[in-house]
């Protein structure tokens, strides 16, 4: 350790209950896992409550009066619970279970395309989007004939809100924007972003699968229409995502799938459809999935989303101190203070799939390549980066071996 860092001692203890931070990756090399943002590792807790879900209680929901049907049912409508709670909703019927952001915001597109947007509506998005909140909203343009408009960046990755003022004279009618990037870890100012929305008329859409899991989200705080995340960026298992949204919105937007579950009553030729949420969650859900989920929450809120925030704000400024110290190292995006746990980076003359094959040797897990956001490397003229991500079971231990092997890799290729 080289700068004056002050760890949180008690986060040490935190690695002991993910137990594949345990495993070598190669003979006598230990796990260290820098990709976080791609998906987290899971604490026992969650690989138990599955566990227990399976042995005892598998069932489907809302259809058997059986007794597992019953307490199936309950856990999973539980979860939704705790879903609510964790992010502040009014209501767990605001919670919309998906299987992931990707298909939370396919979702809206889909029905605002059927309800709200009509042809040449100008939707809003910003340069540094994941392609799950670009690729729906071009598709839907397409057919719809939307235009499409983008919030730009600065050279420092922070977003360039005089480029937002003056989208905003051209009232767009929907403002979707990433809550923190993946790839820069810029938090954006998600609150002054919807109020001026809010003011211009338009409905807003917060993607926060890089925000949820690491600060404390409030629904209501932000002010936003919906919002959506995955539960396996936050500790929880993969194939399980959130939509929420206000009541009155999603009271307003057609169905999505169409199936079980989903409908009140069916004839041969029409339907009606079941009230929020099951109207959005048609055929048989990912029910040990969403206890884990459940799990996973009960976990993050006992240790307390401001200390991970904490914890992670320490981590990131020792890692940007320590990285800026290499020859020929450039980090993407803006002054640790002004992001989350997110350092990409670029190595002069060195392929960033090169850099992640050295660290791979040396038992490093981190991402290379355009992370889902091919535009924003675009707009730094790079094809590629390299990008260490953060969680709450890193150490300043696991920087000081990122480092340590950065060096190898600028001296293999120096
Ligand atoms: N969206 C995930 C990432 O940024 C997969 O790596």
């Amino acid at each position: 350790m080289t700068t004056d860092f002050k760890p949180d001692y008690s986060f040490e203890s935190i690695r002991e209950e993910f137990p594949i931070l345990k495993r070598e990756v190669h003979p006598g090399v230990p796990l260290t896992y820098l990709d976080s943002a791609a998906t987290s590792q899971k604490p026992i807790h969650v690989i138990e409550a599955m566990d227990h879900y399976y042995r005892n209680t598998n069932a489907n929901i809302h259809r058997g009066v059986h007794m597992l049907a019953e307490e199936a049912t309950f856990s999973y409508e539980q979860a939704r619970e705790k879903v609510a709670r964790f992010i502040g909703a009014n209501k767990p019927k605001e919670v919309i279970f998906t299987r992931n952001t990707t298909e939370s915001i396919n979702l809206l597109a889909y029905t605002l395309g059927r309800s709200l947007l009509k042809p040449g509506d100008l939707v809003v998005l910003t340069e540094m989007e994941h392609h799950s909140n670009l690729v729906p909203w071009q598709m839907l343009a397409q057919v719809l004939n939307l235009r499409l408009e983008f919030i730009r960046i600065t050279d420092d990755g922070m977003l360039d809100l005089d480029s937002y003022d003056q989208l905003l004279k051209q009232n767009p009618k929907l403002v979707s924007f990433t809550q923190m990037s993946n790839v820069l870890g810029t938090i954006n100012p998600a609150q002054e972003i919807i109020k001026k929305a809010k003011e211009n008329g338009a409905v807003t859409i917060v993607d926060g699968a890089q925000s949820v899991p690491h600060i404390p989200v409030n629904v209501k705080q932000l002010g936003a229409d919906f919002m959506a995340f995955s539960a396996h960026k936050m500790l929880g298992p993969l194939g399980i995502g959130v939509l929420w949204g206000r009541e009155e919105l999603l009271e307003e937007l057609p169905p999505f799938l169409g199936g079980g579950d989903m409908i009140k009553k069916v004839y041969l030729r029409s339907f009606t459809y079941n009230d929020l949420p099951h109207k959005f969650e048609a055929g048989t859900p990912a029910v040990a999935e969403a206890i884990g989920f459940g799990a996973a929450i009960d976990y993050l809120s006992s240790t307390g989303m401001d200390r991970i925030a904490i914890h992670e704000q320490n981590l990131i400024k020792y890692a940007i101190d320590e990285l800026q110290k290499i020859d020929g190292l450039h980090i993407l995006g803006p002054d640790a203070s002004l992001r989350g746990g997110v350092a990409s980076f670029t190595l002069d003359g060195i392929h960033p799939h090169d850099v992640a094959q050295i660290l791979d040797g040396d038992g490093i897990a981190v991402r290379a390549g355009h992370h889902c956001a091919m535009p924003l490397h675009d707009r730094y003229n790079i094809p590629a980066s390299t990008r260490a991500s953060f969680y709450l079971y890193n150490t300043i231990n696991d920087i000081d071996v990122l480092i340590k092997s950065l060096k190898r890799v600028v001296k293999i290729f120096g």
